[in-house]
């Protein structure tokens, strides 16, 4: 019998400002997509930008349906919208922010389970990191690969 440790490393930043310009836009480019959340049900809207590796932006944000698990998260609408339009791009960088009663969140939105998996898949398929930024208001996180966000990724098949 081992013990063993995970570890992971991370960025924090306390203000956008303090991103690379980039990194500083797509935070942009993902609050602009907030004004796309159809998320009548929960009043909580999800914005995501996805920067593919040729540079394009691919906006995505939380899609809700009376019928509930039919909604979608706003990273999932991204990803798969990207996946399906820009077939054989590999992604680079996604940014999520979350908005809720009038402000975006003061902590970073973190995203559900099932997006972290899907992330996972499409880092896969691109063959190069994802990288993943979290953004609140006050406080922000940047991970330099999706494995930092799901350990022990499932991807045997
Ligand atoms: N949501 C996202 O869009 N992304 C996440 O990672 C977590 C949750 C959405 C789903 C639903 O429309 C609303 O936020 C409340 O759960």
């Amino acid at each position: 019998m081992t013990d063993r440790h995970i570890s992971i490393d991370f960025i924090e930043y306390s203000s956008f400002d303090e991103m690379e310009p980039l990194d500083k836009e797509l935070v942009e480019k993902a609050i602009d997509a907030l004004r796309g959340s159809y998320s009548p049900y929960s009043r909580f809207k999800v914005g995501a930008a996805l920067r593919l590796e040729d540079g394009t932006i691919v906006k995505g944000s939380n899609q809700e349906n009376n019928a509930y698990p039919a909604g979608l998260c706003a990273e999932r609408t991204a990803m798969f919208a990207a996946g399906a339009n820009y077939p054989g791009v590999a992604f680079d960088t996604i940014a999520i922010v979350a908005f809720h009663e009038g402000r975006i969140l003061a902590d970073p939105a973190t995203p559900c389970g099932v997006c972290r998996q899907v992330m996972a898949e499409y880092q896969t398929k691109g063959g190069k990191p994802l990288k993943v930024i979290l953004a609140g208001a006050e406080k922000s996180y940047k991970f330099s690969k999706v494995d930092d966000l799901l350990p022990l990724i499932f991807d045997s098949i």
